[in-house]
């Protein structure tokens, strides 16, 4: 099943106060007699929003405030005493879809000219690498060795090796349960797999004794037994398996991504959608809404910033996630994740120990329907903002890097390394679902210093991860099927 809005839109209605008029109707009823119903402008000597320099998101708070206290120099009235807070954030991300339309409909998306894509580094072309066989693939994992090659699983279940050409599905895989956006998940080599052979999956598993008790993230790891074309996963071992009682009946927001801590292979992370549940990612007695980290046996790191907490998970890193479904370290060992928001919500956040990330008391997205949901400032909210670096102060919320606004449904994220692409290498390249594009990052400490759309309408990105070839894999589904970007110039592209 797709992520449908509808169905998000449904389950987010339920719990979100929605104050009556959508973003839409404020912009109608307010603003359009200045700025025009496109944002183009022109009453009352408004200038055009429609530029690029506009839709810097550090004017984000600007263009808040000015809404809320007004331009009186310049004729606009202020707000504030008829509009609330969260109804002014909702006229930013109208505004900031008005300016992402505008500038779709001037600059259009990366095409390939005879199969060639120019970026600002690279050329490249997108080959095909499996296309018959899959079905809903979530992601995908190279493995190293004679009996090498790409792990993919797919949501309903199946869990398949490709090489050599030929797709083979591995049998003795754990049952997983297809509900909603949940199944089958995620796929991660342990970092010494070449000696420990340990391949670990990441799944929505039923609850364990009664079926009807919904499901919850579930992490396992067993090894691969190869005999002849056969292939199973064998010598299983529980990793994380939440408390019985706090399986979850809805079909949302599972996450699930894995990642190695690049400077000590034994701590592995992980994330768990809040499930439909938002209030719950600010409960440290709950595992959904948060981002995990376990050793690679399963057991829990003395360093973890919950142990001892009462009653606390205390395989719990980060929480006031709503669903992290990217997540991968930089070349600079730092973890980042992509959330995937409610609309205009998406955020990558840099991912540091006992940090509150804010869903949902605050958030950069609006509900579903248009209508107002918060703002995304932690001091409308009476919280602190905390800093990147040093200390959290109490109660403080850690604030994304960067927020896609509109979102692009964040999905999965990989780091581009080795030769194919020698200027990409270290640059972070996250994929969207809805967005079905590309997004190159590049961080430098802590802070985003280029963001470039290397893909657009390319199918909804699953996953995203650098082969051994130095080629970036992209897992899509809708069409189902995996490709691979390559550099334009490789030998394997010219036939
Ligand atoms: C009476 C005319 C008028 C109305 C009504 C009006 N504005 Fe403005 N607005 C202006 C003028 C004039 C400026 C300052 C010049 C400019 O930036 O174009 C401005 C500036 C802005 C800016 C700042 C842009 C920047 O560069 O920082 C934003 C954002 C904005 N308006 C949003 C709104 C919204 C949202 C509404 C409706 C709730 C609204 N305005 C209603 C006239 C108006």
């Amino acid at each position: 099943m797709k992520i449908n809005p509808v169905v998000c839109a449904l389950a987010a209605g339920i719990a979100m106060p929605v104050l009556g008029q959508s973003a839409e109707q404020l912009w109608a009823r307010n603003c359009i007699q200045c700025h025009a119903e496109d944002g183009r402008g022109g009453g009352a000597g408004t200038r055009t929003l429609l530029t690029r320099e506009l839709m810097d998101q550090a004017l984000d708070r600007q263009f808040f405030d000015k809404i809320k206290n007004g331009v009186p120099d310049m004729g606009m009235v202020a707000f504030k005493e008829t509009l609330k807070d969260e109804q002014i954030w909702a006229l930013v991300v109208h505004i900031r879809e008005l300016q992402a339309a505008a500038d779709r409909k001037a600059n259009g998306s990366p095409k390939a000219v005879n199969g060639v894509y120019t970026s600002k580094y690279h050329t490249f072309k997108l080959e095909t690498v499996i296309d018959k066989g899959l079905r809903t693939p979530w992601s995908a994992e190279w493995i190293p060795g004679e009996n090498g090659g790409l792990v993919v699983t797919n949501r309903g279940g199946p869990v398949m090796l490709w090489r050599k050409g030929t797709l083979t599905t591995i049998e003795g895989i754990p049952e997983s349960a297809e509900v909603g956006q949940g199944g089958m998940m995620d796929v991660a080599a342990h970092p010494d797999y070449a000696k420990n052979g340990w391949l670990y999956l990441a799944f929505a598993d039923p609850h364990p004794t009664q079926r009807n008790r919904g499901t919850m993230t579930r992490v396992v790891r067993g090894k691969l037994k190869f005999e002849g074309d056969k292939v199973s996963f064998t010598d299983m071992q529980n990793i994380f398996s939440a408390k019985p009682e706090h399986y979850l009946a809805t079909g949302l927001h599972f996450g699930v991504k894995l990642a190695f801590d690049p400077k000590d292979s034994s701590i592995l992370f992980f994330g768990i959608g809040e499930r439909g549940r938002m209030e719950m990612a600010q409960d440290l007695t709950r595992p959904n809404g948060k981002i995990h980290r376990v050793k690679d046996d399963g057991t829990v790191p003395a360093d973890n910033p919950f142990v001892g907490v009462k009653d606390a998970y205390p395989t719990i890193w980060s929480y006031g996630h709503r669903n992290p479904q990217g997540l991968a370290f930089d070349a600079n060992g730092d973890l980042f994740d992509t959330e995937h928001g409610p609309r205009g919500g998406d955020e990558f956040n840099l991912i540091l120990k006992g940090r509150n990330y804010g869903w949902p008391v605050v958030s950069f997205g609006i509900n579903y329907n248009d209508a107002p949901f918060r703002t995304p400032w932690p001091d409308t909210a009476g919280r602190k903002e905390a800093p990147h670096t040093g200390e959290a102060p109490q109660d403080a919320i850690t604030m994304p890097v960067y927020r896609w606004l509109p979102s692009i449904g964040a999905c999965g994220m990989g780091l581009a390394k080795g030769d194919a692409f020698p200027q990409w290498s270290g640059d972070l390249f996250a994929g969207g679902l809805s967005g079905s594009n590309i997004d190159r990052l590049r961080v430098r400490d802590g802070v985003l210093v280029e963001r470039e759309e290397i893909l657009h309408r390319i199918g909804r990105v699953r996953d995203v991860r650098t082969g051994p070839d130095g080629r970036i894999y992209i897992v899509l589904n809708d069409p189902d099927r995996v490709v691979a970007i390559t550099p334009a110039d490789s030998p394997a592209t010219k036939k």
